[in-house]
């Protein structure tokens, strides 16, 4: 059996690794929706190794990682600060980044990773927890939805020289549901 992936904090000496593991994860996600030099171009901008060290030394943000060995296999970002208005919850928190590499979805680990980024946001004094999400991106909004993530508004997100419209989920830092082992959905 595959052993859980280990969740830890970012630090600077992960870098490199989180800018090839922030590639690999956004080019598998988007690789049947959008054009390849646009996702090329996305990826250029936003994760290349500066930015990914300056993401990593940003005060606003807490960067989670998940591994398997000394292998990075996901990856979450935590941001404080501005927040679109449609997000009326009390001491708000993005979820900005919320990636696993494709060979460890769909085994339970986006769903333990969930429960460390509740920790975190715990830890980081958050009441509420928001994201936008792809509108075409029907796994993650599933998952977000099937964890009690509700709709609550939308916001625009440059991509490719457009102005895409995406969904804004949010929920209750305590609200979030957790499937149990081996049964139905419940309140955690
Ligand atoms: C969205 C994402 C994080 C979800 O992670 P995941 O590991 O696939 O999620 P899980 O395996 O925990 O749960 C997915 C499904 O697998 C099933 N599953 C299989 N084994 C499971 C287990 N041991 N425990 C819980 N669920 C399990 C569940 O039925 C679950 O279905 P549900 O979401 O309808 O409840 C992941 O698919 C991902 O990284 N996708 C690409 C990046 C992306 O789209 N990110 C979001 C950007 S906004």
């Amino acid at each position: 059996m595959t052993p859980p992936l280990t969740i830890r904090r970012g630090t600077l000496d992960d870098a490199e690794a989180l800018a090839l593991l922030a590639t690999r994860t956004f080019l598998e996600t988007y690789r049947d929706f959008e054009e390849v030099q646009d996702n090329a171009d996305y990826v250029a901008d936003h994760f290349q190794v500066p930015a990914v060290a300056a993401l990593l030394a940003d005060p606003q943000a807490t960067t989670l990682l998940a591994a398997s060995g000394a292998d990075l296999a996901g990856y979450a970002v935590l941001r404080a600060g501005s927040t679109p208005s449609c997000v009326t919850g009390e001491k708000p928190l993005q979820l900005e980044r919320f990636y696993l590499a494709e060979a460890a979805t769909g085994r339970g680990e986006g769903t333990r990773f969930l429960r460390a980024v509740q920790a975190e946001a715990h830890t980081l004094g958050a009441l509420t927890v928001w994201l936008g999400v792809y509108h075409r991106n029907a796994r993650a909004i599933r998952f977000y939805e099937s964890r009690g993530f509700r709709q609550i508004g939308e916001r625009d997100f440059p991509f490719g020289g457009k102005i895409f419209v995406d969904p804004v989920y949010a929920i209750a830092v305590d609200e979030i549901r957790f499937p149990q082992p081996n049964g139905p959905s419940r309140e955690s």
